[in-house]
């Protein structure tokens, strides 16, 4: 089955073509970071606009890279929320219409979601059931993933994500956005020994998270250190960046232990991060656990994790109508 995934919920307009929910044929992410970057945030009203311009070139191009027209496609799977509204909309539309136009199915589906599955889309996925690690600009979660169309979440974050810490804790600094990037860069250079932050939540056997805490601590130190703190921003970012590590690496092993099973996911544009897919994999290696992350473009925002969830729903037939809307929160 050929499924055309499209994906808008945030900053990034997407589309891939998937062959049977595993196999890429083409996917196409444009990123809008070039439109937000002054602002050291996501506009939603640019970021809707900007989906507007690119959804069609963007669906064009992932038709082109693989060769195959739209009337080729069995059916379209689209980001139904969580996600900004008014970008989430525009991906939405597009694929309601398209799929009307064509006369095939197609399914709404969750973005976290996407996310998890991002790690079938490459070879050796995991069995079931799993523990995932969704770590993004959005959203910190913990899943028991038990099979392609069911997962229960184990913890979530009470305030900030992991990547949003990232973003504030760049943005304080005055180091560009998205900060993720930078950070995990410029952290290479630093000592992480040398200023140590709060490990929020580290020791309780829950497994939610909260960031809101290290990213005030960042800033108190830099109040503190107004004079010299430009000469040890590499010690400072890397000193932040384990201190978020420690915790996300201590709790993914701690859930799979909890859940008895063998198998973890890491996923999400902060599994990008060097230095998680590095502790996460020494962690699991000491603890018997093995270990799946997607591949560095698999990890943020993309259309082809999309078009794999709904693969699974559509083979379970079930499809979305004309009637069905966006939605803005997790639910
Ligand atoms: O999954 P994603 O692309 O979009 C959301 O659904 O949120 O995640 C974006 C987040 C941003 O906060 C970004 O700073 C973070 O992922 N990120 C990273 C890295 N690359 C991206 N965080 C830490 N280290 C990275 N290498
Ligand atoms: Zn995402």
């Amino acid at each position: 089955m050929f499924i055309l995934g499209i994906e808008t919920s945030c900053d990034e307009t997407a589309a891939a073509v998937v062959k049977d929910g595993a196999t890429i044929l083409s996917s196409v992410v444009s990123s809008q970071v070039e439109v937000h970057h002054r602002y050291g945030g996501i506009v939603p009203e640019l970021a809707s606009r900007k989906h507007v311009e690119a959804i069609v070139p963007i669906v064009g191009e992932a038709m082109e890279n693989c060769g195959m027209s739209l009337n080729q496609i069995d059916a379209i799977a689209v980001t139904r929320g969580p996600g900004l509204v008014g970008a989430l909309l525009v991906g939405f539309s597009y694929a309601k219409a398209s799929a009307y136009a064509l006369d095939i199915p197609w399914v709404g589906v969750n973005h976290l979601e996407g996310h998890i599955k991002s790690v079938f889309l490459e070879e050796n996925p995991p069995p079931f059931p799993f523990t995932a690690l969704l770590a993004s600009g959005g959203h910190t979660s913990i899943y028991y993933v038990t099979s392609h169309t069911s997962f229960e979440i184990m913890g979530q974050t009470r305030d900030d994500a992991a990547g949003e810490a990232f973003d504030k804790v760049a943005k304080i600094l005055d180091l560009g956005y998205p900060g993720g990037v930078v950070i995990d860069k410029l952290s290479k250079k630093g000592d992480s020994n040398i200023i140590k932050f709060p490990r929020p939540y580290l020791e309780k056997s829950t497994f939610d998270f909260s960031f809101s805490g290290i990213k005030t601590a960042v800033n108190r130190y830099i109040m503190r250190n107004q004079d010299n703190y430009k000469n040890q921003i590499t010690d400072i970012v890397a000193g932040f960046q384990e201190a978020v590590v420690e915790v996300l690496a201590y709790k993914i092993i701690h859930a799979a232990r909890e859940k008895k099973c063998r198998h973890i996911a890491l996923v999400g544009g902060v599994a990008a991060n060097s230095r998680l897919r590095e502790k996460v994999r020494e962690n699991a290696a000491s603890n018997g656990l093995t270990v799946h992350i997607p591949s560095l473009h698999l990890c943020g925002d993309n259309a082809a994790m999309i078009a794999a969830v709904g693969y699974h729903y559509l083979k379970a037939g079930k499809t979305s109508g004309l009637s069905d809307d966006v939605f803005s929160r997790s639910r």
